[in-house]
């Protein structure tokens, strides 16, 4: 398993033997026979034609590991031998700025499906990250689209390069979870173009997916799944899509409209038919049988279905021998941890109080209910029943073994409700007292099946978050702790910005962990004694307070149920933050190190609408580290308003202490462009821009005007 190249994988193309063989089989077929295929005939496989030898296509969740097995009817069967790797979630695996490492992370997962027998995994979802509160920005990977693109490129060509389909999720403008089923999405084609698509296409252009599965929600009034601008104008037409397009479980609700906006494959379950689920009532089985029959459907419009399930089949070498993956190894888990490793981030470290020095550090007071706590089954469908999971505690003990006392106090429940409890903070303190240092690990939670949602309902599939406070009176515990042992530092679990406004100034060190995989406890405790140091980067602004973000503060979340309309435009996220002057309490791209790097001034040459741009980044200090270098494009002046800067280029680079390294950007006129919703094209405006180049959105350390 190659992690270190991105080998230019089969883009949109198809080959005409192949084609050839499928119009064959497809001449053979019954009509019964196609109808067959396009629709599911259990949770997870769609019908073969087994006289034709044709297979089911078997999908599985999800996008940070293999689901545990389903039977054929939704029920996990428990049977065991069903553990595989859990890898760091969408928002720490983009965290690392590292398309090596989406590679990496889908090439594991590929490998996995692969040896599960699966032929479709379901991921990666790349929805914009919107709202704070979004109940799956966990899975999800960013604010900003272009940091997107970079990673879903590499994690998709991971995934395919060994044998099995990705499966891009979910397309498109599923930014929230409440009232996700139906909730109408409206927005201008401008911020279409310019943030919720870039991502989508790069995936389907750059990085060759062979599924894409359409969003429950609707987008200007029709569904999305079949909806005809989305899937037949822009996927199909103009990205030249060739492979098939599956509805999310349950997406589809009409038979003749669904069938002729695009979709191929309506995959689901209905729960309330199980436990005898009678998949001919689904809308493309007897139904669309029917219209067919009746004249109302061409029977060509289902062959173009069958055409495209078909060339994915041919694709993944489901005809002929897939060469075989492997399963829950070492080698899987060791990526799982260098994936934590990068992706972990060092959001404060106040007096340079980590990283901690084993000779000094006697004792320390791990607390908090984060830091003895599983992840792999949270979420929803994403969940990965993982071989094995260090904890931060866990992880804590391996590395120190015997050489620092390390004790453990909860701090606080973990229950639907649950808030300060004096008790619980008192032996906390008590323990933090008594200690070195204290780490509190605490933040946002999974809720752990589907049966427990409303428990604990955070960072979860079907559900937001009620708010961005900190749940379980963590505020309380932690200020505590500060004033009982000044040398405390925070770990932040979870799926983006959590207020953390009542004590940020008190702690010495902060860590945004996301939910760092099956190796995270390992990981964190590399960073935390410096056997690594963090280099991983915020995707995500962190408000000080909801109401500074975007959506929030215009009211435009989560709409009126049935309509929600994102007035806020392309000014999400960074883009709006910067704009606008409102202070984060960590910007996007904010990332610290235990080591520190200083930047030359750039040397750029532009020619017509684009320009070259090298620039040596030095490591200054006494460590080895890596720093994301990026850069962001500032339009001075143009016809339409444009954000103060946006991310166009990055690169990270690993330097020894001491070590230099010169990098290129090359800028195409993309970089410079915004897309005009009166022309409906993108316009380079000539004119004066601003290179921008630094450590995050915020800290610049460089600048160069050019004129295009
Ligand atoms: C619904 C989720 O939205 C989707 O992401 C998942 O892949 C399917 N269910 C199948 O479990």
């Amino acid at each position: 398993m190659g992690t270190n190249l991105l080998p230019v994988s089969a883009q949109q193309t198809t080959d005409p033997a192949t084609e050839s063989k499928i119009e064959s089989l497809i001449k053979k077929m019954t009509l019964e026979e196609k109808i067959g295929m396009i629709h599911g005939n259990s949770s997870f496989t769609s019908t073969g034609v087994a006289r034709l030898g044709i297979p089911e296509l078997m999908t599985s969740d999800g996008p940070h590991g293999v689901r545990p097995e389903h039977g054929r009817d939704w029920v996990l069967d428990n049977k065991g031998d069903d553990s595989s790797t859990y890898l760091p979630v969408g928002i720490t695996l983009a965290s690392t700025w590292n398309p090596e490492m989406g590679y990496a992370s889908g090439s594991v997962l590929g490998s996995e499906a692969n040896y599960r027998g699966k032929d479709v995994i379901l991921g990666p979802g790349i929805n914009i990250m919107r709202t704070p509160l979004n109940g799956r920005n966990f899975e999800y990977m960013s604010e900003d689209p272009y940091l997107i693109s970079k990673m879903v490129v590499g994690y998709i060509k991971g995934v395919q390069d060994q044998g099995v389909s990705a499966s891009l999720k979910h397309y498109m403008g599923n930014n929230q979870e409440i009232n996700r089923s139906g909730i109408n999405v409206e927005m201008s084609e401008r911020a279409l173009r310019e943030i919720y698509l870039p991502g989508f296409k790069a995936a389907v252009v750059e990085g060759g997916v062979n599924t894409v599965m359409g969003s429950y929600n609707r987008f200007r009034g029709e569904y999305c799944t079949y909806n005809d601008y989305l899937i037949n104008k822009i996927l199909k037409g103009e990205w030249g899509f060739q492979g098939l397009v599956m509805s999310d479980w349950g997406a589809i609700h009409s038979t003749k409209e669904a069938l002729l906006g695009g979709a191929d494959l309506e995959m689901g379950t209905d729960l309330e038919m199980l436990p005898n689920p009678d998949y001919s009532k689904f809308f493309f089985a007897d139904a669309a049988l029917r219209m067919v029959r009746g004249g109302e459907i061409a029977e060509s419009v289902i062959d173009d279905k069958v055409r495209r399930i078909l060339r994915v089949m041919y694709k993944t070498h489901m005809f002929d021998k897939r060469p075989s993956g492997t399963y829950a190894t070492k080698e899987h888990a060791d990526v799982a941890r260098k994936i934590a490793e990068e992706g972990i981030i060092l959001l404060k470290n106040k007096g340079n109080v980590l990283p901690l020095d084993k000779k000094t550090i006697k004792t320390i007071a791990v607390i908090g209910a984060n830091g003895n706590r599983t992840n792999g089954m949270g979420g929803g469908s994403s969940q990965v029943r993982t071989k094995y999971e260090i904890t931060p505690l866990k992880g804590l003990q391996n590395l120190c073994g015997n050489s620092v006392g390390i004790t453990y106090e909860q701090g606080y429940t973990i229950a639907r409700n649950a808030q300060a409890d004096p008790k619980l903070i008192q032996q906390a303190v008590d323990a933090a007292k008594k200690a070195d240092v204290a780490i509190v690990v605490g933040g946002w939670t999974h809720g752990y099946d589907y049966s427990v949602w409303s428990d604990n309902a955070y960072d979860t599939e079907g559900f937001d978050k009620p708010d961005m406070n900190m749940p379980f009176g963590q505020d309380e515990l932690i200020r505590a702790v500060i004033k009982a042992n000044p040398n405390t530092i925070v770990v932040l679990y979870g799926g983006g910005p959590i207020d953390i406004d009542t004590w940020v100034n008190e702690a010495k060190g902060i860590l945004q962990v996301g939910y760092p995989g099956m190796e995270g406890g390992t990981a964190l405790a590399e960073i935390l004694f410096g056997v690594v140091n963090p280099s991983g980067k915020l995707t995500v602004t962190f408000p000080k307070h909801l109401e500074d973000s975007p959506a929030h503060k215009l009211g435009e979340y989560p709409g009126d149920s049935i309509n929600v309309h994102y007035n806020e435009d392309i000014f999400v996220g960074y883009r709006y933050f910067d704009t606008y002057k409102v202070e984060p309490q960590f910007a996007f791209g904010h990332g610290l190190s235990y080591t520190s790097f200083k930047y030359s001034k750039p040397v750029v040459v532009t020619s017509t609408g684009s320009a070259s741009v090298k620039i040596s980044v030095q490591n200054t200090g006494t460590r080895q580290g890596a720093e994301v270098v990026q850069l962001y494009v500032r339009d001075l002046k143009s016809s339409l308003k444009r954000p103060v800067k946006e991310l166009k280029a990055f690169n990270k680079v690993f330097l020894n202490a001491g070590e230099s390294k010169e990098i290129e950007f090359n800028l195409d006129k993309s970089a410079f462009s915004y897309y005009d919703d009166k022309q409906n094209q993108w316009v380079l405006e000539p004119g004066k821009f601003d290179i921008l180049i630094g450590s995050s959105s915020s800290d610049i350390r460089t600048k160069n005007r050019i004129k295009l």
